[in-house]
């Protein structure tokens, strides 16, 4: 049986792309929750014949709780059992994180643990790094650092920018995201 997955973006979605043309045998994407109602990634999941819902946080104020309760609604709603942070920009609380343990995972562009947070391909620059890439873990409390599923690595080369490294390591992901989901939905 195909795990049901649910992808979680809050933008142009395409590692949610990626992850739905994918076409695994382990998992199917029945949901895309975005927290931005303006998020591109919507659009383009409908178009791919994918359940596409926005949950927008900005209601729920600081109560991050609140929001994050209503997005496990829907998860449960649909009999859920697989989530996927797809470009998913807001920090999960301890109550999500721990209801989707061992069930939650993520794509960080970086060789983790370097890099967590943000501006991850300027700081990879910045230090001269020879090698850059991305990284699926599963999610905990700390952020970024929760188990390694996969990395992809590149080479960092000569007149790199921080736009050139994010358009060779989104390739990266592509190829990195489906392949590391399948392997944890098959166990
Ligand atoms: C991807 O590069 C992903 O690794 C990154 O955001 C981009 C989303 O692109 N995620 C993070 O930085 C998470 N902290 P996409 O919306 O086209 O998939």
């Amino acid at each position: 049986m195909k795990k049901r997955t649910a992808i979680l973006i809050s933008g142009r979605g395409s590692n949610m792309r990626a992850l739905i043309e994918a076409k695994q045998d382990a998992y199917e994407i029945v949901l895309v929750v975005s927290n931005r109602p303006d998020a591109e990634g919507l659009e383009l999941a409908r178009a791919l014949g994918v359940e596409a819902l926005a949950i927008d946080h900005k209601p729920f104020g600081k109560d991050r709780e609140a929001f994050e309760r209503e997005v496990d609604a829907a998860l449960r709603a649909r009999g859920i059992e697989l989530v996927a942070l797809a470009g998913f920009m807001r920090l999960l609380t301890p109550y999500f994180v721990r209801r989707w343990q061992g069930r939650l995972v993520n794509i960080h562009p970086s060789l983790l643990p370097k890099y967590p947070g943000t501006d991850t391909h300027a700081r990879a620059l910045a230090a001269g790094d020879a090698e850059h890439g991305c990284t699926v873990h599963l999610v905990t409390e700390e952020i970024d650092a929760g188990q390694i599923l996969g990395q992809a690595r590149m080479d960092v080369l000569p007149g790199d920018t921080p736009q050139t490294l994010a358009a060779r390591v989104l390739e990266l992901e592509h190829e990195l995201y489906p392949r590391c989901f399948a392997e944890l939905a098959r166990r």
